[in-house]
């Protein structure tokens, strides 16, 4: 495709993936596509293996890697070993008892210490762990960094461009975006509130063609939504060069989702991808469960700012309910593609059935406007 983001990496077609999977981004990229390596949720360890692993197996293919450097951040990253000093005792006990009543076992005793020690070790939220990450994965042949929830530092942008790698950041507003570019970004991706993740309140309709227009001739690609080829094709007729996409991939084969909560995703409407902040303390769109909805519930707690309530969830929620597979409390962050949902597919398949059907539509455009 003429696309500019397909000039820009030298791929055939412009479908990003943004995934935590290394099996996606590598099966992205070989079907054509670019593949980008969420890093978020990584151990500096664990990002090493990661980018080792994908350098063995993706051949001459392109690869990205995306963090998180938050402009307003409340910076609890140095107390996230110490919980006890952290935590609020209110917001512990509010979810502990939660899991007491319903039945779900707290960690083995002697172990929990150590395995929410493990746990946050591989949160890494905060500007100074994601930049720490950066260092790691400029040592790997990545062609792209992608920044959410706020402008990457210039500097980093100028090292960045140094090395032949491009910059992206993630935009909900016109605003953004604009300061995207003076931050010296080479695109942006305009995310719509339908997408899985942190994400703002302006649907990709009327958000796409603002950010385009707001920052043109910059290349942005439309995020938020896309999980077929007519959503692929709205983007692209509403000036977007390409999709950013995250939802899509986790009905895959290869996703890192496990079993119960794919069927959870297959079971889901689009209306069970609510926008929370219990999840990590700032909006997240997230498969509804039990405990999004006792936080709504009368008398419950205000959720701690990010990414405190991050910390809790995983180190007194989730933990807990992975263990025990707790159906009721499993959740996953994903967009409202997730009504669509209802089989797992392999990540070529998704590849193939987005441009078949990005085919059709262009053809009934065609027909529409046809003088015959
Ligand atoms: C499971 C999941 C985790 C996500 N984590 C991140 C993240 O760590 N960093 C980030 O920039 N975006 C993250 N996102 C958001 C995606 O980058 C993207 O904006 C979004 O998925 C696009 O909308 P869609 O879900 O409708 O495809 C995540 C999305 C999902 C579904």
């Amino acid at each position: 495709m003429k696309s500019k983001m397909c000039a820009m990496f030298g791929v055939d077609v412009p479908i990003f993936a943004f995934s935590h999977c290394r099996d996606v981004v590598v099966e992205v990229s070989k079907a054509g596509g670019m593949g980008v390596l969420g890093m978020a949720r990584m151990s500096p360890e664990r990002v090493e293996e990661e980018l080792n692993w994908i350098d063995a197996h993706i051949g001459d293919k392109p690869y990205g890697i995306d963090v998180l450097m938050p402009s307003n951040f409340d910076d609890s990253s140095a107390q996230k070993y110490n919980p006890d000093e952290l935590l609020p005792k209110e917001h512990v006990d509010f979810v502990r008892n939660m899991l007491d009543q319903a039945g779900v076992p707290p960690l083995p005793e002697g172990e929990a210490d150590q395995i929410k020690r493990e746990i946050v070790k591989g949160i890494n939220f905060t500007p100074s762990e994601s930049l720490a990450m950066v260092e790691t994965a400029m040592r790997h042949p990545i062609k792209l960094i992608v920044n959410a929830l706020g402008s990457p530092p210039v500097e980093l942008v100028e090292r960045a461009h140094a090395r032949g790698i491009k910059v992206g950041a993630l935009a909900g507003k016109p605003k953004h975006a604009i300061r995207h570019r003076q931050a010296g970004c080479d695109f942006v991706v305009a995310v719509g509130t339908e997408a899985g993740g942190h994400t703002g309140e302006v649907s990709s309709m009327v958000l796409w063609p603002s950010i385009v227009d707001a920052v043109a001739p910059l290349p942005v690609l439309g995020a938020g939504g896309v999980g077929r080829g007519r959503q692929m094709a709205a983007a692209l007729v509403l000036g977007c060069e390409g999709v950013w996409t995250g939802s899509l991939w986790l009905k895959t084969v290869q996703s890192e989702v496990t079993p119960e909560i794919k069927q959870k995703m297959f079971e889901a409407e689009a209306t069970d991808a609510i926008l929370t902040t219990s999840v990590t303390g700032k909006p997240c769109r997230t498969l509804r469960n039990r405990f999004s909805e006792a936080y709504e519930a009368p008398g419950a707690p205000a959720t701690l700012p990010a990414p405190t309530q991050n910390y809790l969830w995983w180190q007194e929620g989730r933990t807990r309910v992975e263990r025990v597979r707790a159906k009721e409390f499993l959740t996953y962050p994903v967009g409202q593609i997730v009504g669509e949902m209802e089989a797992e597919i392999s990540v070529r398949e998704v590849v193939y059935e987005l441009l078949n059907e990005m085919l059709e539509s262009r053809e009934r455009l065609d027909d529409l406007l046809s003088d015959e």
